[in-house]
């Protein structure tokens, strides 16, 4: 289906949110479909070569673990009007760094949020050490304009880097290079004793970064304005990266291509052999934005984790926590239906591989070796229909056109229920199911099949047997 822009508004009108979903779905793989060819990576530099020598050995945890949490957390909280007020709003320079002074986080802050991350599933924490206002979260000794020498009196991506460990997750930093505070921090674009000043700036944070706080996971590069990969020596950055962390993964907004690709706020898979994440917000806002309730539901947050982990992807999932550090009532509430979601649900999402699937309104998949999943989001339950259609009896009924191989065996995973079903060379139909939805906010159905399971509706659209232009019965 070409999805024009006016197609895609009637659906949603017409659709409304399960409409959304199914759009995220068809939307994502649209683009999954197209790149079925491989990704090609030109290793251009020794450092790139070693990187991908190295790559699926480093990257072997963060695939298996498909789901993160993203953390938005700085002086911009306390305003609590989104990441972006300074340049949003235009706030000098000298009122904003009073800020500095009057942030007094609560102690350990962090351990909530992994705690949060434990819970809802999630297996590693990528957290803001310096966002683009430039403030430091850490004791660096580089500027005084950090957490250690201002308002919180201590390291707080420390304070970070322990609970996440303490709660078994994985340890990630995000650091913008864009920064709006320092002098030659837009300067540098022109002047060439201030790149070279702002360069070994930026660089000797890095190096702090990821000298002082033993292994770190993953390095989240964000926003390389004003400067060229080459003008932020980005390659010389990589390596020092690596030097100082063998095992790390690098994502690819320094200007270089890096261990993956990073679409933003929305789903899109990178061709077959290139790994990437969506990162999103839970709201609209990376950072603590007061009145922002624009929240998404737990339904779509399973419903985008399904999507991503579909493609090979990653969902890192976002938190802006308010100035003390507490995280939002609404961000918990959501993520703990996730979590329970989880507890049934992960094995269908932790290493599960890359499937061909198309868009379907009522399910999304997933699935692992020979294993489907059919993660059914809207659940069918009873139909006016089944009084005429034997094709809906037995009551309730799944059904999936275009299912590729064939299926040996059914499962709920909620109860552990055996389902019938039949099959034949267009539809795959579970049979006899409740008709109420045995989980929330979605049902997975496990599918034993004969080989690697693909769903494609729209491959068997030419194969139809057609009747007369009359009514067939
Ligand atoms: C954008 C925003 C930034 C946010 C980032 C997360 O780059 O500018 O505020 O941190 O997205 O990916």
């Amino acid at each position: 289906m070409d999805w024009s822009e006016s197609t895609r508004r009637s659906f949603l009108k017409q659709f409304g949110a399960a409409g959304a979903a199914a759009l995220a779905v068809t939307k994502a793989e649209g683009l999954g479909l197209g790149a079925q060819t491989p990704a090609s990576q030109p290793a251009s530099t020794p450092t790139d070569q070693k990187q991908i020598a190295t790559r699926d050995a480093r990257m072997a945890w963060w695939h298996e673990a498909k789901f993160g949490m993203f953390i938005h957390w700085g002086l911009y909280s306390i305003i609590g009007q989104h990441e972006w007020a300074k340049e949003h709003q235009g706030v000098p320079i000298p009122q904003y760094e009073i800020l500095a002074k009057h942030h007094h986080p609560k102690p350990n802050a962090a351990r909530d949020w992994a705690r949060v991350a434990r819970r809802a599933g999630q297996k590693y924490m990528v957290m803001t050490t310096k966002h683009h206002e430039g403030f430091c979260n850490w004791d660096t000794k580089l500027t005084d304009y950090n957490a250690m020498k201002q308002g919180p009196g201590r390291d707080l991506v420390r304070e970070y880097v322990e609970a996440a460990r303490a709660e078994g997750l994985r340890v990630g930093f995000y650091y913008s290079l864009m920064d709006w505070h320092h002098p030659d921090g837009a300067i540098c674009k022109t002047d060439e004793a201030a790149r070279r000043r702002f360069v070994d700036y930026t660089h000797g944070l890095i190096r702090e970064l990821l000298t002082n706080y033993g292994k770190i996971d993953v390095l989240w590069y964000d926003v390389s304005w004003p400067l060229t990969a080459a003008q932020w020596e980005s390659e010389r950055m990589n390596e020092m990266v690596f030097e100082l962390q063998p095992d790390i993964i690098v994502n690819n907004r320094n200007g270089l291509e890096g261990d993956f690709a990073t679409p933003e706020q929305h789903i899109e898979a990178s061709a077959v052999g290139r790994a990437w994440e969506s990162c999103m917000t839970l709201n609209e806002s990376w950072g603590f934005n007061r009145t922002d309730d624009q929240w998404k539901t737990p339904k779509t947050i399973v419903n985008n984790l399904i999507t991503c982990a579909r493609g090979g992807g990653n969902y890192l999932l976002n938190i802006g926590p308010e100035p003390d550090g507490s995280v939002p009532p609404a961000s918990i509430e959501v993520l703990e239906a996730v979590g329970k979601w989880m507890d049934t649900n992960s094995k269908a999402i932790y290493g599960s591989e890359r499937m061909l699937a198309d868009g379907y309104a009522l399910e999304n998949f997933t699935r692992k070796g020979t294993t489907l999943y059919v993660h059914v989001y809207n659940w069918p339950g009873h139909t006016p229909a089944a009084e005429w259609l034997d094709f809906y009896k037995p009551e309730a009924v799944v059904a999936i056109g275009g299912l590729k191989p064939k299926a040996l065996s059914a499962r709920l995973l909620k109860t552990g229920q055996k389902v019938e079903f039949t099959q034949d060379e267009f539809s795959f139909r579970l049979t006899g199911l409740p008709l109420v939805a045995p989980d929330q906010p979605a049902t997975t159905i496990e599918v034993e099949c004969d080989s690697e399971p693909g769903v494609d509706h729209s491959a068997m659209r030419p194969l139809w047997p057609r009747y007369k232009v009359d009514i067939s019965i």
